[in-house]
Parts: C-alpha cells; structure tokens; sequence
C-alpha cells in the first residue's frame, strides 16, 4: 500500500457534463502536475455521466477517477442503478460506497454497504468506503457503538477476500458542508480505535482518511494527526486553485 497522502475530489451533483468537461480542459496539466508532487496522490470522483470522459482524459496519468457511489446488486433488473463493474468498464480505478447522502438516501444498511465494497473489490477497483456519526448520535454518546458496527460489517463482508486494500473515510455527518471539523485528538482517538478494532479480525491493508469540511482554511489542523493518511474533499473540491491550495498546505 502506497504511504502517499490521498486527497479525493467528491465533485458530488456540482458538475454537470458541461462544466465538468471545461474543467478538464482548463486543468489537465496542472491536475497531472498536482498527481505529481511528492508523497501524493489525487483521485477525482464525477458523476456517472462524467465518468467516462474523465477517465478517458487522465488515462495516461497518475490521476485516479472514481464513482460516488455504485450498486449493491451486481447485474440485474435494477432500473437506474449502476453496477461496480459497469464503472470500471469505464476506466474508473476506484469507487466511494457508504457516502452518509447515500445511506440516507437509499436506506442503505451497514449490510448493503459492506456489500456494494464487494462489489468494488469484485470488479478490480478500491473501494473509499464511507463511515461516520450524526450529530444526534454522538451527542447520545453512541459513537464508538456506531462506528464499530459500520466497521463490522466490512470486516465480516472481507472475510475469505484477497487482501485489497481498504480505504476507510472517517466523515461526521455533521461535519459535511458546515465548516465545522472534529478536533483533532477527536479524529486521532476515532481512527486509533478504527484501527485496532479492523486489526484484530483482518490482515486485509488499511488506509485511514478523514473528510468533511477540508478546505484552504481547515487544513492546517489536520497536520501531525497519527494514522492520517488523506482527505475526501467535498466543496474545497470543486475550484481547482482551492484543491491546489489545501494540497500544497498540508504537503508543505
Ligand atoms: P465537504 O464534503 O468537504 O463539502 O464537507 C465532504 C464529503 O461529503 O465527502
């Protein structure tokens, strides 16, 4: 597994074809040059549609493109869904699962997550599988109780796998969007845990990353963060001098 820091664009529903295309215009030179810092690596996730453009774009490059998201079934009459191997048939390397918009969205059990990571893995990409806790939840004091059932749940789904690697995003829902971050003795405590619970069940390799709210501002206070090793970046995302920004800040 790479030691590399990981900083994911989550582009979301922001950028329709159009937009997103322009984007890749403006930018593909420096987003290869971005790929090419030192000890870092840069992934983006579009939307579906987008997928295929972009991952034909970057083909030559060290930039990863990815799916928000993919179905827990593998084939079938599953109107409007798309499935883990369609978007690797795309170019994709790599799919996000569990997003807490998707849990929310689609009702989604730890079970259905664990199962669409399976899905990602089957189809030779690396699952960014999404976990965290609401506000509600951790102010009733149930964020260890939570966390360790989401992670569970992936491990009991690895059993008997190869070991792909996990990645594993560690976003508070109420982190999402609001500006406001965990701090950082928090996320330390929070992947410590995470980590010494998926090492006493599996072998399978872990790659622990935070998201929510990273931008230019927030960044510098994820640094010195032990087990840290990237960022899945939503709004921070979308301009490419920002994304640029909260990479070279953190790398500095
Ligand atoms: P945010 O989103 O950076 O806009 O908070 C992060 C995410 O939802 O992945």
């Amino acid at each position: 597994m790479t030691t590399n820091t990981l900083f994911i664009a989550n582009w979301k529903m922001n950028k329709p074809f159009s937009q997103a295309a322009e984007f890749c215009k403006n930018h593909h030179a420096s987003m290869i040059s971005l790929s090419r810092q030192k000890n870092v690596s840069i992934a983006i996730a579009p939307d579906f549609i987008v997928l295929d453009h972009l991952a034909q774009s970057f083909a030559s490059s060290a930039v990863h493109i990815g799916a928000q998201n993919c179905s827990t079934h593998q084939k079938g009459a599953y109107t409007g869904q798309v499935s883990a191997q369609s978007i690797s048939d795309a170019g994709a390397d790599f799919c996000i699962v569990g997003h807490s918009e998707i849990r929310a969205a689609y009702h989604q059990s730890n079970e259905d997550v664990a199962q669409a990571m399976r899905n990602v893995i089957h189809a030779n990409m690396f699952p960014v599988v999404c976990i965290g806790q609401t506000e509600r939840e951790q102010s009733h004091n149930q964020t260890f109780a939570l966390l360790e059932s989401q992670i569970m749940a992936l491990i009991t789904a690895l059993k008997g796998s190869d070991a792909h690697p996990i990645t594993l995003a560690y976003e508070p829902v109420w982190a999402i969007g609001t500006g406001h971050i965990p701090t950082p003795s928090d996320i330390s405590d929070i992947f410590m845990y995470s980590k010494k619970l998926w090492d006493r069940y599996t072998k399978v390799p872990l790659r622990l990353i935070y998201g929510g709210s990273v931008n230019s501002t927030t960044i510098k206070q994820f640094k010195g963060i032990p087990l840290l090793e990237g960022f899945l970046v939503g709004s921070g995302s979308l301009e490419f001098q920002e994304f640029e920004k909260i990479v070279h800040l953190y790398m500095q």
